[in-house]
């Protein structure tokens, strides 16, 4: 049997497939819009796994396989062996001998690479403690609906340096962009992972208003990941001053678009008036998730169709 192709971080995947990957995002969005069934995907059977909570990664996988012609299955820790000590490599083998594809909600990303080197099937991540690739697919989907190609352009991340700037940090140096970071003293890239983007593509700024100068996507998260709950009070000390707001929207280029992946929190790493405001485009940002794993999950599962995206 092959081994399969996996999906555990951004970087997993070469220009060129991002480049197939938007453009059958774009075909699969259309055809999606325009009521026409389309269900590659007959017959298969996506596992969701979620060891921490969800609202778009559920709901737009599940729909997502749907759509395709596929069933979903959720297993979450509480009503599974999960949850109960069952080893991982135990779990991976027996779930990918009951499924098509698998999607993992968890907590270090080397228990989706334990998983995955002993599932029989692709395994996507869908967040880990260090990554969150499939927001990032969707996010620059979304500026490239709005903008056109992200390579040459200047993403400006202003908050914690936590899984979802890590994986800008991967896209920026395999697809060619630049990110600017600012977080506050304490919680600024890890030095090994900076250490890996230092050519051209990462820069850390003290000022978050000089990350945001001349930007052309602003972008931040909650100052709070999931399962660092234990530190929130600090946090929302040490964060107060790295609220993306107007001014800094002001800052970054005229055309700049603002992005959280979601769920935020007005008042805290965003203003309402940004995130509420003309140049937040937070709402296709979400929806591009369905759209973007749609297109994912065909690629991991029946690989590149010719033709039938341009
Ligand atoms: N952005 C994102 O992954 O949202 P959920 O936590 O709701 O899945
Ligand atoms: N950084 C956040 C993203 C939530 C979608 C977290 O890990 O909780």
């Amino acid at each position: 049997m092959n081994a399969p192709r996996h999906y555990l971080q951004f970087k997993d995947f070469s220009r060129a497939e991002y480049d197939y990957l938007f453009a059958r995002t774009r075909w699969i969005k259309d055809k999606f819009k325009r009521y026409e069934p389309h269900h590659p995907l007959f017959d298969r059977t996506l596992v969701m796994i979620f060891e921490k909570a969800s609202t778009r990664t559920r709901l737009s996988f599940e729909a997502g396989m749907q759509q395709l012609g596929g069933s979903a299955i959720y297993l979450n820790t509480r009503d599974s062996q999960l949850g109960r000590g069952e080893p991982v490599e135990d779990a991976a083998q027996v779930i990918s001998r009951m499924s098509d594809i698998v999607m993992i909600r968890t907590f270090e990303q080397s228990i989706i690479e334990r998983f995955a080197e002993y599932s029989r099937v692709p395994v996507i991540n869908g967040l880990t403690n260090e990554y969150h690739p499939c927001q990032i697919l969707a996010d620059i989907f979304t500026f490239i609906e709005h903008r056109g190609p992200i390579q040459g352009k200047t993403v400006a991340w202003v908050g914690d340096s936590n899984n979802v700037c890590n994986t800008w940090l991967q896209a920026a140096e395999v697809l060619d962009f630049q990110v600017r970071v600012s977080t506050p003293p304490g919680y600024e890239v890890e030095p090994e992972r900076a250490g890996l983007y230092g050519t051209g593509h990462f820069a850390h700024f003290d000022d978050p208003m000089e990350a945001c100068r001349g930007a052309d996507l602003v972008t931040t998260d909650v100052w709070t990941s999931m399962g660092f709950e234990a530190e929130n009070e600090e946090r929302m000390r040490d964060f107060a001053d790295w609220q993306v707001d107007e001014d800094m929207m002001k800052i970054a280029n005229p055309g700049a678009v603002f992005m959280h992946c979601l769920p935020a929190h007005r008042g805290e790493e965003v203003s309402a008036e940004v995130i509420d405001g003309p140049q937040s485009v937070v709402w296709d940002e979400a929806e591009n998730r369905l759209h973007a794993q749609k297109a994912l999950m065909d690629y991991l599962l029946i690989g590149k169709v010719e033709g039938d995206c341009a």
